[in-house]
């Protein structure tokens, strides 16, 4: 190379190694992505003002906080969920935005999610949601609902994932892990004991530390530990006559304190209600106060107390941290992936989760799957056919790029092979008369499918109210009574994210599908199921009781409380706990579900593990599909200590397995069962427990269908003194 281009060339790099080396000077150490998170943030943190610390502890519209451009940090958004990024509200009211580019994927609600006993599929359900919010721009995803079913008739039990924690804990782990994947932070709700709608803002939980620690912390504790989710929200309700999101008890000694929590804690809107309470019990970010902005308790109250030295810098300081932390794990400052909008890959996997989550309630002579060689016409009924639900519910609704409802589902998979007629059965007005077009619709078919259960209306499954009872709604046991009379080879379809009592009609009807709320692909999902395309493969992940009177909290009229307080008289005894320990016998067990296909179980072995990954047992035992057609099925292991020191309830899920086989083919399976799986918490030692003795192991295809069992002996071990 001649010497005049080389100098030239040795002159400009140096000249561009000074610019950048200059530029790498003026940028900040908390803008290089390449710094450890804490020193980021510490970096952050000196350079804020008072002013601009507070600031970001507050909303500044429904759904954000302020922006700080002084130091590039952008405005926060955070959106509803669960099931989807919710449409654009506000800025400062409950309106929509009416924007027209957040039509999103609507997957199967939450609970539909638990019915797949699938936290892989939780993950991938999790990525959708993340990537979905990623793409709008949002930071924080509220959600997943994660609060116990202690009664039937919580209006947002459909948004939560059923009764037992150890279900709830795994597949909220699999949510969170598929959200943050996408840079977006998940937020587990509503932290804690908010299990009724019915006075949420006002009332007061009393529940035992037992309770507390093995029915309604348990599944939060996972989130944060296993599955290290970067916020927490604060539930509206009081939790020993403290409100939850200003809570020194659950949110500094529990959370923060025993479990290590690292991310912030959100109030629930409007759920924060002074500002010393707020300060110094835990609350880190505080939204939907009915007040304007600066009124807040943690905006201009705050900063008035940190000036006249009535809060410590460090409680201003920790809380500051904890957002500056979410905002650097969700990529605020380095530049964020596009994500992903409305993808067919998203609406294939609304569809195969609403598939996955379908329960099989009944199948007497196999009447489903319908054979379509056999029929020439089909009479579809009832108005949640039509009805769209995916808008419904109130925070969790979503605005849907589309719905498939039931009959443009079966039309569509069948429409050209069948005669479809349609009726509603039922209505605000001539119920009469639509109730005799739908008999006479069903006269005339080769078969109908009755399309029921719940929906979203006030009392039904909703946020906001709880229900009044478990019947169905719109006089729909005379419309099945009437039908059946007429047409025999008759199924019923039931959406709905809570309990129903089926006595009426249940042992006339051939066959019943549970469908849950299945998002926006539901109908193609339950027309595939109908038809045999999909074998369903979903378990109950709640109690279907025979009637209101038989759950433990109205058995017991501990719901829903008295003079501003509810006390959880039941304690343990939630849920099938209750059902086992009490013998009452349910409509549908906890876990049940059938398939198209049989399993069948053998060769269980207790395996006594050495300490191999904290594994203290393994229970071994097979599967195999003696059916003709391929499906899955959820093998549950259940403990139960034969002679406890303390109360226990009958059994107890401590692990599970979902296999898919083909006709013929066996699994072996191999669940492990730590020390943590035997114990019970104890309250005098405040610490969890497990007591030397003889436990049974149940291996069972529901808490009630119980395959194999042995027993196993089991040495003493305590852990987890909590750090109060
Ligand atoms: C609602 C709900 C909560 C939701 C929040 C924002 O009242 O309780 O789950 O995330 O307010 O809409």
């Amino acid at each position: 190379m001649e010497t005049a281009p080389r100098l030239a060339l040795l002159i400009s790099t140096c000249l561009w190694a000074a610019l950048t080396a200059g530029a790498a000077e003026q940028r900040p150490l908390y803008m290089d992505a390449s710094q450890p998170r804490e020193a980021r943030v510490e970096n952050l943190l000196k350079r804020l003002t008072i002013e601009e610390k507070v600031a970001l502890l507050h909303g500044d519209s429904k759904f954000t906080t302020a922006a700080i451009p002084r130091l590039s940090i952008p405005r926060r958004w955070m959106s509803d969920g669960p099931h989807g990024v919710r449409e654009d509200i506000g800025p400062d009211t409950w309106n929509p935005a009416g924007r027209t580019d957040d039509f999103a994927t609507c997957m199967p609600g939450l609970v539909a999610l638990a019915a797949t006993w699938n936290p892989e599929t939780a993950t991938t359900y999790g990525e959708v949601v993340g990537s979905e919010a990623l793409h709008r721009g949002k930071h924080i995803m509220l959600a997943p609902g994660m609060n116990i079913q202690r009664t039937p008739l919580c209006g947002r039990n459909f948004e939560y994932m059923g009764e037992d924690p150890y279900l709830t804990s795994r597949m909220a782990v699999g949510y969170i892990r598929g959200v943050q994947s996408q840079k977006v932070a998940a937020c587990a709700k509503h932290f804690a004991a908010n299990n009724q709608e019915l006075d949420r803002g006002s009332i007061n939980v009393e529940v035992d530390e037992r309770a507390l620690r093995e029915i309604y912390l348990p599944a939060f504790k996972a989130a944060v530990q296993e599955g290290g989710v970067w916020a927490v929200m604060g539930a509206y309700n009081k939790f020993r006559g403290q409100h939850c999101c200003e809570n020194d008890y659950l949110l500094n000694k529990v959370l923060k304190g025993e479990w290590g929590f690292q991310g912030l804690v959100v109030s629930d809107w409007g759920g924060a209600h002074d500002t010393r309470e707020a300060a110094l019990n835990g609350l880190d970010l505080e939204m939907g106060t009915e007040k304007p902005y600066a009124q807040y308790y943690l905006s201009q109250p705050f900063l008035e107390g940190i000036r006249k030295g009535e809060y410590p810098a460090s409680v201003l300081d920790d809380k500051v941290r904890r957002n500056l932390r979410v905002m650097f794990a969700t990529g605020v400052f380095d530049g964020r992936p596009a994500g992903a909008f409305n993808t067919a890959e998203h609406q294939a996997k609304a569809r195969a989760v609403a598939e996955e989550a379908c329960v099989l309630l009944k199948n007497a002579s196999d009447a489903v799957p319908l054979d379509l060689s056999k029929l020439k016409s089909l009479a579809v009924i009832g108005r949640n056919a039509t009805t769209l639900q995916t808008h419904g519910g109130d925070s969790s609704g979503i605005k849907a790029f589309y719905e498939i409802t039931p009959l443009e589902g079966l039309l569509r998979r069948a429409g050209n092979q069948l005669n479809i007629t349609y009726a509603a059965g039922y209505g605000e007005r001539d119920s009469e008369k639509l109730l005799e077009q739908a008999v006479t619709a069903a006269r005339q078919a080769d078969a109908v499918v009755i399309i029921g259960g719940l929906d979203h209306g006030r009392f039904h499954d909703t946020e906001g109210t709880d229900r009044k009872d478990l019947q169905l709604p719109y006089a729909q046991d005379e419309l099945v009574r009437r039908v059946l009379e007429v047409n025999p080879r008759t199924v019923v379809v039931l959406l709905g994210g809570s309990p129903m009592e089926l006595g009426p009609w249940l042992a006339q009807i051939p066959a019943v599908l549970l469908a849950w709320y299945p998002g926006m692909e539901g109908g193609n999902a339950i027309a595939r199921v109908l038809f045999g395309d999909v074998n369903p493969s979903g378990k109950l992940p709640f109690t279907f009781p025979r009637r209101l009177a038989d759950s433990p909290a109205h058995a017991l009229n501990a719901y829903p409380g008295k003079d501003g307080t509810v006390r959880y008289e039941e304690g343990l005894l939630v849920g099938y706990r209750w059902f086992d320990t009490k013998k009452v016998e349910p409509l549908f067990p906890f876990g049940y579900g059938l398939s198209y296909t049989k399993f069948e179980y053998s060769n269980l072995k207790l395996v006594k593990a050495g300490t191999t990954n904290g594994a203290v047992a393994r229970v071994e035992f097979e599967v195999k599909n003696i059916g003709t057609r391929p499906g899955a099925e959820v093998a549950q292991v259940y403990i139960h200590q034969n002679q406890p020191g303390l109360p226990r309830p009958f059994k107890e899920l401590k692990g599970f397995r979902k296999v898919s086989l083909k006709p013929g083919q066996s699994r072996q399976i191999s669940v492990s069962l730590d020390a943590s799986a035997f114990a019970f918490y104890d309250p005098t030692k405040r610490g969890w427990v497990t007591e030397k003795g003889i436990y049974t192991i149940f291996v069972g295809s529901s808490s009630q269908e119980i395959r194999l069992q042995g027993e196993l002996e089991q040495a003493a071990a305590s852990f987890e003194r909590d750090g109060t």
